[in-house]
C-alpha cells in the first residue's frame, strides 16, 4: 500500500512537472506553471523520503544518518536558493542558470558514482547506462562552470590552442575506454577506475567550453541543460524511478528543443556554435561602413516620437543592463496617453537568455498584446515614422542582411533600418555582443542618443511631461 502511494505520487509529480512546462508556453500563465512544476518537485522529494521508510530493514543499515545527511542538504540546498534568487540580478540569471544546471548533472554524475561504487552487482545493461549518465552529467557539471565563470567575466578570453579539436577527441575517446573497461571489469569497476573515468569526463567538459566564445554560451547552457536531464533520466532507469526518468527527459527534450531553437534564430548549425570562433572580435567586419553616427537630444528624440503616429519600440541587452524598463512603460504610457501607437518588436535573441525580454516588460507591466514578435511586426517597419532601440545592436544589424563576411550574417533581424527614422539609445560606442560594427548607427535615418538607458528615459519622461504641463498652462 505504502508503495503505491509512493508511486503514486511520482505520477502525479511526473504530470505537474508537464503541465507546468506547457503554462511555462506563456508569460501570463509561466508563474503559475513554476509554482505547478515546483510543487511536483516537493512531492517528488516527499516521495523520495516515504520511500526509504518503507524499504526493508536489511536494505536500510545506515537509514537514520543518510535521512540526516539528506535533510541537511534540502535545508543547505533550500536556503542557498532562495537567498541567491531573492538577490540575483536580471542581468545575472544566465550565470544563475548556468550553475544550477550544473549542479543537476553533478547531481546525476553522483548517483552513478555511487551505483558504480555500490557493491550490489548491476546488470550489464544498468551499468552501461549507469555509465553513460556519468558521462553526461560530469561534462554537463563542469561545461556548466566553465559557462559560469565566462559569462560572470572570470574568464574574460575563449581559450583556443592548436590542434585543440585532436587533443578534445582524445580525452573522449579516452574516457569512453575507462567507460568500457568499467563496464568489462568484473566485480564491477574499483574506486581507481571510477576516479579516473570521472576525471577525464570532467576534463573533457572543460576543454570542450573552454574554446566558445562568450556570446554562445547562453546555446550552450541550453544544450548542457538537455545533457543534464538525460543523465538524469538516465540515472532515474538505474534506480528504477519513474518520475526521475520522466523529469529528466522532459528537461531534456526542452533543452534540446530550446537549443535547436536558438541556433535556428541566430541562422547558425549547432555545429557552428560548438566549432567556430562567433564573438571573436579579431573576425569582426565592418570597416568599410561609410558615414558617421550623429548624437541627439533625448527631449528632441522624445517630442519627436510625442508627434509621431505610429512607434515601434526595440529593447536589446542594454535594457536589461540599465533596469530601464519601468522608465520605458512610464514613457510608452505618455505617447499612448497622446495618441501614439506604440508597439514592441522583440528578436528571439535579444537580451542574453531565452525570453529575456518578455521577463522585463512583464515586469514592469507591459500588457502582452503591445509585444510582438520578429515575425508578426517585420513588415510593420517600412510604414513606421519612429523605431526606437534601446540597448540592442546586434538584433537590429543590416549586416546580417547584407555581409556575407559578417559573422552574423543569415541571423534573422528586426528591419528597424526600414523604418522613417531611427534613434538608438547607448551609452557609446560599445560593440553588441558578437563584436561586430553597426551600419544602422551610421544611415541617414538614425541618430544616436548617448547614455545609460535609465537616464535616457527619465529624460525623454521628463521632456514629454513638459510638453503636456506647456500645453496645459
Ligand atoms: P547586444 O548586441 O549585446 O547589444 C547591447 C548594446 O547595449 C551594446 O551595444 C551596448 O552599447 C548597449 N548597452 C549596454 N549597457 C547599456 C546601458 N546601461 N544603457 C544603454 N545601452 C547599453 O544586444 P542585443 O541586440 O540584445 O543582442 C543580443 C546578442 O546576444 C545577440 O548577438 C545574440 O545572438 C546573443 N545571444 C543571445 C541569446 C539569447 S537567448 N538572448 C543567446 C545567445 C546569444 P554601449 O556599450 O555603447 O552602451
Amino acid at each position: 500500500m505504502s508503495f503505491l502511494i509512493v508511486d503514486l505520487c511520482g505520477l502525479l509529480a511526473a504530470f505537474l512537472f508537464i503541465y507546468g512546462l506547457k503554462r511555462m508556453a506563456s508569460p501570463v500563465t509561466a508563474r503559475s506553471g513554476i509554482r505547478v512544476a515546483g510543487f511536483g518537485m516537493a512531492l517528488v522529494v516527499l516521495a523520495a523520503f516515504l520511500y526509504a521508510m518503507h524499504v526493508t530493514p536489511a536494505a536500510r543499515p545506515h537509514l537514520g544518518t543518510n535521512v540526516l545527511l539528506a535533510v541537511i542538504a534540502l535545508v543547505l540546498g533550500l536556503g542557498w536558493a532562495w537567498w541567491r534568487g531573492k538577490r540575483v540580478a536580471i542581468t545575472a540569471m544566465p550565470q544563475m542558470v548556468a550553475l544550477y544546471n550544473g549542479m543537476g548533472g553533478g547531481a546525476a554524475a553522483a548517483i552513478a558514482a555511487v551505483e558504480l561504487l555500490s557493491h550490489e552487482a548491476l546488470t550489464a545493461l544498468h551499468l552501461g547506462v549507469a555509465l553513460a549518465g556519468a558521462l553526461i552529467g560530469a561534462v554537463s557539471l563542469s561545461g556548466s562552470v566553465v559557462a559560469w565563470a565566462k559569462l560572470d567575466g572570470r574568464l574574460r578570453k575563449p581559450w583556443r590552442i592548436k590542434g585543440q579539436k585532436v587533443l578534445n577527441a582524445l580525452v573522449l575517446l579516452a574516457a569512453l575506454a575507462l567507460g568500457l573497461a568499467a563496464l568489462l571489469a568484473s566485480g564491477g569497476p574499483g574506486p581507481g577506475l571510477t576516479a579516473a573515468f570521472f576525471v577525464l569526463a570532467l576534463a573533457f567538459g572543460i576543454l570542450m567550453t573552454l574554446p566558445i566564445g562568450g556570446a554562445d554560451m547562453p546555446v550552450l547552457i541550453s544544450l548542457y541543460n538537455a545533457c543534464t536531464g538525460l543523465a538524469v533520466g538516465l540515472e532515474g532507469y538505474v534506480l528504477g524511478n519513474p518520475a526521475l526518468m520522466i523529469a529528466g527527459m522532459v528537461v531534456g527534450a526542452a533543452g534540446t528543443l530550446l537549443t535547436l531553437l536558438m541556433a535556428k534564430a541566430m541562422n547558425r548549425s549547432l555545429a557552428n556554435v560548438l566549432f567556430s570562433n562567433f564573438g571573436d572580435v579579431s573576425l569582426a567586419s565592418g570597416d568599410d561602413i561609410q558615414g558617421q553616427m550623429k548624437p541627439a537630444e533625448a527631449s528632441d528624440a522624445a517630442i519627436t516620437m510625442r508627434y509621431a503616429d505610429k512607434v515601434i519600440i526595440v529593447p536589446g541587452y542594454g535594457l536589461a543592463a540599465a533596469q530601464a524598463q519601468q522608465k520605458l512603460y512610464e514613457f510608452v504610457k505618455l505617447l499612448a496617453e497622446a495618441g501614439v501607437d506604440v508597439k514592441f518588436a522583440v528578436h528571439p535573441v535579444a537580451g542574453r537568455m531565452p525570453g529575456h525580454m518578455d521577463v522585463l516588460l512583464a515586469e514592469a507591466g507591459v500588457p502582452y498584446d503591445m509585444i510582438f514578435a520578429l515575425e508578426d511586426i517585420n513588415d510593420a517597419f517600412p510604414d513606421t515614422d519612429v523605431v526606437l532601440v534601446i540597448g540592442a545592436n546586434d538584433v537590429v544589424n543590416p549586416a546580417a542582411r547584407s555581409d556575407k563576411s559578417s559573422p552574423i550574417y543569415g541571423m534573422p533581424i528586426l528591419d528597424a533600418d526600414r523604418a522613417q527614422q531611427v534613434y538608438v539609445v547607448k551609452r557609446g560606442q560599445g560593440k553588441g555582443y558578437a563584436g561586430v560594427e553597426n551600419a544602422l548607427f551610421y544611415a541617414d535615418n538614425c541618430n544616436m542618443v548617448y547614455g545609460d538607458a535609465q537616464a535616457v528615459m527619465a529624460k525623454m519622461v521628463q521632456a514629454v511631461k513638459a510638453l503636456g504641463d506647456a500645453g496645459a498652462a
